[in-house]
């Protein structure tokens, strides 16, 4: 049985083939997973991931059970757990009980922001993934997978083959620390795609998880790309073929945000602008959505030719159907 936790562990090619599906799932409507059950799991807000999965499953023929965290029991994951704090019950149950009802399970569950050593761990997806007899899709965790190849797709659909490609992914200011998943996700899809990317960010402090630094080392190696870190706007934007903007917490304030916010609010010059724009070669620019306008990236940026901010969310569609028709056919 196949999951869909992270693209860390599916090979460049598996990931072309399933944005070729996606390509011919577009606009599709059949019944190819007529019969078939998804239950949407979600700990956190959501407006693309929650309508583009289940509008997925309808189009499919299937069907999608939505549970919100605030209408289910609160879950452990540690093995062995004397459950007397807050947990009503054991993701051993949940996960097994769910897989008798459902034929894939989709998870969202952000991190804590008090524990990085624990969240990093992305505890409770491998716990669904470890219990559940039927797949697992991450909705996004400490990585957004499914955004990244519908990010990827955008990209193809305007540049042809990314391959030596200049890619900017520049972290930008968010007034609130957020989850590190859509940064770690650009980073490995860009790089394991054969761009020559830079990441852009304000101090080392905002590096990235070195599981995923490392992951995207290696990707260079085998694509031929290459990854570049930058704390200079002016020079990272240089020629930039594409820019893709998010903002994320630093990993080492973890639980000490206040001690964070004045690096972040020293750094809103980060701001995607026309300015900036025009040092590069005509770049694509994205964001994964939701979008603060004129704290993250100027309303000329995010409504220009070049940005392609609703094309990469309306491709959450057809990846998603490409990867539970992979996941429960096979195919
Ligand atoms: N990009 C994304 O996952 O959007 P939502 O948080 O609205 O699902």
């Amino acid at each position: 049985m196949k999951h869909f936790l992270t693209t860390e562990d599916w090979p460049r090619e598996d990931l072309e083939q399933l944005l070729v599906d996606a390509d011919r799932l577009r606009g599709l409507k059949d019944q190819s997973l007529k019969g078939k059950t998804a239950a949407l799991i979600f700990f956190n807000p959501s407006l693309r991931t929650r309508a583009s999965f289940q509008v997925a499953m309808i189009e499919m023929g299937g069907n999608a059970l939505v549970l919100d965290t605030a209408g289910t029991w609160s879950l452990e994951v540690e093995p062995g757990a004397m459950m007397d704090q807050g947990a009503e019950e054991h993701v051993k149950e949940a996960a097994r009980v769910l897989s008798t009802y459902v034929d894939v399970i989709c998870i969202r569950c952000f991190p804590k922001f008090q524990d990085w050593s624990v969240d990093r761990q992305d505890r409770l997806l491998h716990a669904f993934a470890e219990y559940a007899t039927v797949p697992i899709v991450n909705m996004e965790t400490i990585v957004h997978p499914c955004q990244e190849l519908a990010h990827m797709l955008a990209v193809k659909d305007r540049l042809g083959a990314p391959d030596g490609k200049k890619y900017v992914l520049t972290w930008t200011y968010h007034p609130k620390p957020l989850n590190t998943a859509v940064a770690n996700s650009s980073l490995l899809i860009a790089t394991k795609f054969g761009m020559d990317v830079t990441l852009l960010c304000p101090t080392e402090e905002y590096l990235l998880d070195p599981r995923f630094m490392s992951a995207s080392e290696e990707n260079v190696k085998r694509s031929g790309g290459s990854l570049t870190i930058s704390h200079d706007p002016q020079t990272a934007y240089r020629d930039a073929d594409v820019v893709y903007a998010k903002s994320w917490g630093a990993l080492p304030y973890f639980g000490r945000w206040e001690e964070e916010k004045p690096i972040r609010d020293a750094h809103r010059h980060f701001r995607v602008d026309e300015d900036k724009m025009a040092l590069t070669n005509n770049a694509l620019f994205s964001h994964c959505l939701p979008l603060r306008r004129n704290v993250k990236v100027t309303d000329a940026v995010a409504d220009s030719p070049q940005s392609m901010i609703i094309e990469e969310a309306a491709n959450r569609l057809p990846v998603q159907k490409a990867v539970l028709q992979r996941l429960l056919k096979g195919n």
